[in-house]
């Protein structure tokens, strides 16, 4: 039964136990594997390898699509065999061990990470160790859940190991479109100007002399929870459908708006949830990944087709997932993360981007990676490939974490990953900063007066008008200009001491 997955029966002698695959991972060598956010991640060999590693040393470099599950990044962090990881994470041993700087993490636009890996950018690559729902009787590859980078990963490795997943269901197949532009200077246009076009194979190309291992498993996708839509969250998501009625209204967008990206987590998922509670109707998505509230949208009748590049549901999200499969393979696409967050695309089809970020600054300028300007929360992810490309990109975020002890809107960002340059509109659960056509001291009171937690307002506009009196394009104290994160670190919390302004509640405020 589950051999009938394997359609090219020459490949049949390649079935092997998950350990005598894991064998065939050396000390030293660059493996590639499938997966996007914990979705389609190959499971049972990294287990075997990790286990392996209690035995003897190993350590590789390891290239993904995004995020995996706990099976990949979290057993092979645990086990100490990751020495260099890219392109993107979110487990919590693999970013412990990265913020020890145990492991080297290369933090990639995930657009960029396949093209790189073939202009030769990111060094050799030995192993691709690939999810996979059957073997067609070419030897190409149906991909399960997520195609990621894995098209181009097959394509460059010197060996394959594909593990065949019995818990993905065969009706996955169709769902994916692949296409792999040519590098330049032979790169031509890439011929997709809608949504749903398909202007690929429904299989990953492979050639099957580079098959050396085949391993079933039935491990399911490790998925993540999704916080519940919290009253901060809600009344962000209304800001934004305000602003979409706005922007409707001044003749700037559709009636039912542009092909919309939205960023991964909670706060995107809440977002995202405010949709399915408006009027908005023959919607269209052309993001990265497809989380819980994109499958209200498309069961309300108000989403038109959904592109992707990964299903990154919750567990109910996945159940429901496989229970109506029939319905949303005609309404999902899933392409390679070099097509789904392909700048070129985002540009010709006006895509709206919105994203999160962990703090703003009263310029626009954003940090969506970096905790406290040191500590590697997740990565950059698609962010940047659409913010930088959008016909409108917003960024969305609480305007306080931990209780209101930090202000998400500060002077200066503790680190950099989106400038102001590709920050149009700034969210949070008190208004809308709109900064297109603004100069900097304009964005900043705009920032500071819409988008600030009313306690920290005073403090904001006094550091401004500081600054100002100093003079100069973008004002600032450059001495002060990062003091508000240097006294959490000091003292925990972000307030000035007593006296020089009212401090915020505790109890107000977001995450
Ligand atoms: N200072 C310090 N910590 C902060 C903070 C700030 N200004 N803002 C948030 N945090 C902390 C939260 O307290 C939380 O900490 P915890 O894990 O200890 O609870 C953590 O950061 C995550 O915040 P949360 O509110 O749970 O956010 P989220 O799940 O919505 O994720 C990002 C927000 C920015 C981390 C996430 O969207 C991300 O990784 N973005 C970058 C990649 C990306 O945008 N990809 C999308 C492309 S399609």
């Amino acid at each position: 039964m589950e051999e009938s997955r394997i359609r090219r029966r020459d490949l049949l002698n390649r079935v092997m136990s998950a350990a005598e695959a894991a064998e065939l991972i050396k000390d030293g060598m660059t493996v590639a594997t499938s997966g996007f956010t914990p979705s389609g991640y190959p499971k049972a060999v990294p287990l075997a390898l990790a286990d392996r590693a209690s035995k003897e040393k190993i350590k590789i470099s390891l290239w993904t699509g995004a995020s995996v599950g706990d099976e990949l990044d979290g057993a092979l962090a645990r086990a100490g065999v990751v020495a260099r990881r890219l392109p993107y994470q979110t487990n919590n041993s693999m970013r412990d061990a990265i913020n020890k700087r145990e492991v080297s993490y290369i933090d990639m636009h995930l657009s960029q990470v396949a093209q790189q890996a073939r202009y030769g950018f990111l060094g050799h690559l030995d192993m691709a160790i690939v999810e996979a729902v059957a073997i067609t009787p070419e030897g190409h590859l149906i991909p399960s859940t997520s195609v990621g980078n894995t098209p181009t990963f097959v394509s460059l490795a010197d060996k394959v190991i594909v593990e065949i997943n019995t818990s993905q269901p065969l009706e996955l197949e169709g769902m994916h479109d692949i296409y792999v532009p040519a590098d330049p200077p032979g790169r031509q246009p890439i011929p997709l100007t809608r949504v749903d076009d398909r202007i690929g194979t429904p299989y990953i190309p492979c050639d099957p002399d580079k098959i050396v291992a085949i391993v079933f498993t039935d491990i399911k996708d490790n998925v993540r929870p999704l916080a519940p839509v919290d009253d901060i969250s809600r009344q962000m998501a209304e800001n934004l459908i305000d602003f979409f009625k706005h922007e409707i209204k001044a003749g700037r967008l559709p009636a039912n708006l542009l092909p919309l990206q939205s960023g991964v987590g909670s706060v995107a998922n809440a977002v995202l949830a405010g949709l399915a509670q408006s009027d908005f109707t023959n919607l269209e998505f052309y993001s990265e990944v497809i989380q819980d509230s994109v499958f209200d949208l498309i069961d309300l009748g108000k989403m038109r087709f959904v592109s992707g590049t990964s299903i990154t549901p919750s567990e109910e999200g996945l159940k429901r997932f496989y229970d109506n499969l029939k319905t949303y393979r005609q309404k999902i696409i899933l392409r390679p993360q070099e097509i789904s967050n392909n700048p070129e695309i985002a540009r010709r089809l006006g895509v709206i981007a919105m994203n999160t970020a962990i703090e703003v600054d009263i310029y626009g300028n954003v940090n969506s990676t970096h905790i406290m300007g040191t500590r590697m929360m997740n990565g950059i992810g698609g962010s940047g490939d659409f913010s930088r490309s959008a016909y409108l990109s917003i960024f969305s975020t609480p305007s306080t974490a931990k209780k209101g002890a930090i202000s998400c809107i500060v002077p200066m960002v503790s680190h950099v990953d989106h400038t102001e340059h590709e920050v149009h509109v700034v969210i949070t659960e008190w208004g809308v900063a709109d900064l297109r056509n603004k100069c900097p001291v304009e964005r900043a009171r705009e920032i500071i007066n819409k988008c600030a937690h009313p306690k920290y307002r005073p403090w904001l506009e006094e550091y401004l008008e500081k600054a100002i009196r100093k003079g100069g394009h973008t004002p600032h104290n450059l001495a002060e200009a990062l003091s508000w994160h240097v006294r959490f670190e000091e003292t925990g919390d972000m307030a000035l001491p007593s006296g020089a302004g009212a401090a915020p509640s505790k109890e107000e405020g977001g995450r």
